[in-house]
């Protein structure tokens, strides 16, 4: 079981992380959904690593912040389906745990429970991480793809990322940088976000069915630089529509090749996937259509 003294933060950040980003610049995002978490147990180190080695532009994190404050890296808002370990600490709401409960769960075994297949040694024993871990671990030179997931307006979601961005030295993007971009379903967080740091660069997240109109754009592009719609929901009008208003369109979740084409045919600059290698394969030939230096007047970005 891992604690704050074992945690693996304090390890040297694996090489194959040196060469994250995009090798051709104007290339559609692969974005590590959760990490690799087709291969590896989500939101864990293994599965950045993984997302990393496989070619990951970024790595993804879905936030939830503690009944003490901290923000960890956890999809879900409850621990059940994921965090093993003493049903005290490891069942339950995570904002009703402190750092120090969350500290006796492990979140790899449920992985192989899932599929026996994926046993791994480098699966046992997995701390759900901080998302200043995440930080001190991966360092400036990787790009993250942050998920505010539940904000709750008094728990000031918001200043905690943006403090540790600050601290991790990516809090103030100059030049347009979109080393770190934020996400959620929730407009009042993002734009919250915006009040705060005008620069950092937002993504609006739009759950499955819901309607991306001209209206809708229209006030996403007041405060993001993007959309991230359901799979399901991206055809050639939403991306043209979004690109109009200098929006990238950076559909979720998707793992199977055809549809990856289908969408990068589409003119999509980007998708989140579990399967970081896939998308690297299927993006081959497709360039990202939406030329940020072309919208720099529009919305600050380069
Ligand atoms: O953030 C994009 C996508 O991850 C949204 O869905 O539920 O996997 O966080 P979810
Ligand atoms: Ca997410």
């Amino acid at each position: 079981m891992s604690d704050a003294t074992t945690s693996p933060s304090t390890e040297a950040t694996p090489t194959s992380t040196e060469a994250a980003g995009p090798d051709d610049p104007d290339a559609p995002v692969v974005i590590g959904h959760r990490g690799a978490s087709a291969d590896a147990p989500e939101h864990t180190f293994p599965s950045y690593d993984l997302a990393l080695e496989q070619g990951a532009d970024y790595i993804e994190q879905d936030l939830q912040m503690t009944a003490d404050g901290v923000l960890v890296v956890l999809h879900d808002d409850v621990l059940r389906r994921t965090a093993r370990g003493p049903e005290g600490s490891c069942t339950g709401p995570v904002a009703e745990k402190t750092l120090d409960q969350l500290r006796y769960c492990e979140v790899g075994s449920w992985f192989e429970e899932a599929d026996p297949d994926q046993v791994d040694a480098a699966f046992a024993d997995l701390a759900i991480p901080t998302m200043e871990e995440v930080l001190d671990r991966y360092g400036p030179d990787v790009r993250y793809y942050i998920e505010i997931k539940a904000p709750d307006p008094d728990a000031d979601m918001e200043e905690a990322l943006l403090a540790l961005l600050e601290d991790a030295g990516l809090g103030s993007p100059e030049d347009g940088s979109r080393q770190v971009l934020v996400q959620s379903f929730s407009a009042d967080s993002l734009r919250r976000l915006r009040s705060l740091r005008p620069e950092l660069p937002l993504v609006q997240l739009t759950r499955a069915g819901e309607p991306l109109d001209a209206a809708a754009l229209d006030q996403i592009a007041e405060y993001a630089v993007g959309v991230g719609p359901a799979a399901a929901d991206v055809d050639a009008e939403l991306v043209e529509a979004g690109h109009a208003r200098c929006l990238v369109v950076h559909p979720y979740t998707v793992d199977d090749p055809a549809e990856m084409t289908a969408l990068l045919d589409l003119g999509v600059d980007g998708m989140f996937t579990n399967t970081p290698d896939t998308l690297v394969d299927a993006r081959e030939d497709h360039p990202a259509p939406l030329d940020p230096e072309g919208c720099a007047e529009a919305d600050g970005s380069s």
